[in-house]
């Protein structure tokens, strides 16, 4: 079992990764409770799969648990399931003091700690991701929110989580499409942050994907490493975290272009984001010509989507896939705002660059898709 710490102050909180935490889900989380009953919140995929070896880890230290499992889907992460969700725990007497579980992916985990975060002015919450991509980004730093017709994740508030369990056991239980979707994520801390890392994945990624727990566990708490260190230097995305953000102005225009369908994933977007990041980067004489090749090397070699020619069905041209990137949250003044890179594991943040370059790299990977 590994455990860090997100430094913040008083809202400070750990990371758990190991394997089989669910069983000691009890013990880990009663230091955190005033009374011995928690309210979880959940999907229906993952509570048949694991919401009873949840109950039973809780109960093993005399927890009670209530639950309420929502529909699975992006579709969940909006008003009506919100507030369903905020309606169900004043309903179940949620006190200011209690602890709201968020037990599944990206989608519960964002959609509850919006919950939580708003109950009765702030309620604590307990993050339990279940999926890769989760455990390594969305579950921590506390970013929470939902949907609006106007785009993803437009309402939201930053709520840091009071724990996070990552238990990598419970990744045996995903398809390998997800699986791989969650590890473009993790290819995405080596590209931003550490060249080392990246490295280790080129050794490892491919035990790692075949289900070797030791290495499943290293490549969690490296990532969430990375993380909890951007986070606790800069929690409200006023620099730095921006970094984290590698691969996902171009994710966030191919998303918008296939309708957020399962044409692709959001994981799958940010590894094709990232290898076209590098290929900008290249372009613009700002890192080695070799590394955008290093990087898709890298990525088919794991056996996931790389390039614009792996996305199934139309896409739109250059310049509106660039249109695409304008209505990303993160433009400012209109400028929008890259993450490129000096090398791998060397990403910064600029609004400085040339769109004709952005858009020479699209055309020629859209014209690859014959
Ligand atoms: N997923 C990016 C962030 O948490 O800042």
């Amino acid at each position: 079992m590994e455990q860090l710490r997100v430094e913040l102050g008083a809202r400070s909180y750990d990371i758990v990764i190991g394997e089989g935490l669910l069983a000691r889900s009890g013990e880990l989380i009663a230091p955190s409770l005033k009374r011995p009953r928690v309210a979880v919140v959940t999907d229906e995929n993952v509570a048949a799969l694991h919401l009873e070896a949840l109950r039973s880890g809780l109960a093993a230290t005399g927890i009670e648990m209530v639950s309420l499992i929502l529909p699975s889907g992006e579709t969940t992460k909006g008003w009506t399931e919100f507030s369903r969700t905020v309606d169900w725990l004043l309903e179940q007497k949620i006190e200011r003091s209690d602890v709201v579980v968020a037990f599944g992916g990206g989608v519960i985990g964002d959609l509850v700690g919006f919950a939580a975060a708003v109950l009765r002015r702030g309620v604590r919450f307990v993050q339990i991701p279940t999926s890769l991509l989760a455990q390594v980004d969305s579950s921590v730093g506390g970013k929470t929110g939902i949907n609006s017709v106007h785009g993803k994740n437009l309402i939201g508030a930053f709520h840091q989580p009071s724990l996070v369990l990552a238990d990598v056991g419970v990744l045996g239980t995903l398809t390998p499409r997800d699986f791989l979707a969650g590890y473009g994520e993790v290819v995405k801390y080596g590209l931003l942050g550490d060249e080392g890392f990246f490295s280790w994945l080129e050794r490892e990624g491919p035990a790692l994907a075949g289900g070797d727990v030791a290495k499943r566990i290293e490549a969690v708490r490296r990532s969430c490493q990375m993380k909890a260190d951007i986070v606790a230097r800069d929690e409200t995305e006023q620099g730095d975290r921006a970094l984290l953000n590698l691969g996902h102005t171009f994710c966030h225009a191919l998303e918008a272009a296939t309708g957020y369908s399962d044409r692709l994933l959001h994981g799958e977007g940010v590894a094709i984001g990232c290898a076209l990041a590098f290929e900008v980067s290249a372009r613009l004489g700002l890192c080695a010509q070799e590394d955008p090749s290093r990087v898709r090397a890298h990525l088919k070699d794991m056996g996931m989507k790389t390039d614009l020619a792996d996305i199934p069905g139309d896409l739109p041209d250059a310049d509106a896939l660039i249109a695409l990137m304008g209505q990303d949250k993160k433009v400012v003044d209109g400028r929008i705002n890259f993450i490129m890179a000096r090398g791998i594991g060397e990403a910064f943040v600029t609004s400085d660059v040339d769109l004709d370059v952005v858009s020479s790299a699209l055309t020629e990977g859209l014209a690859a898709r014959g």
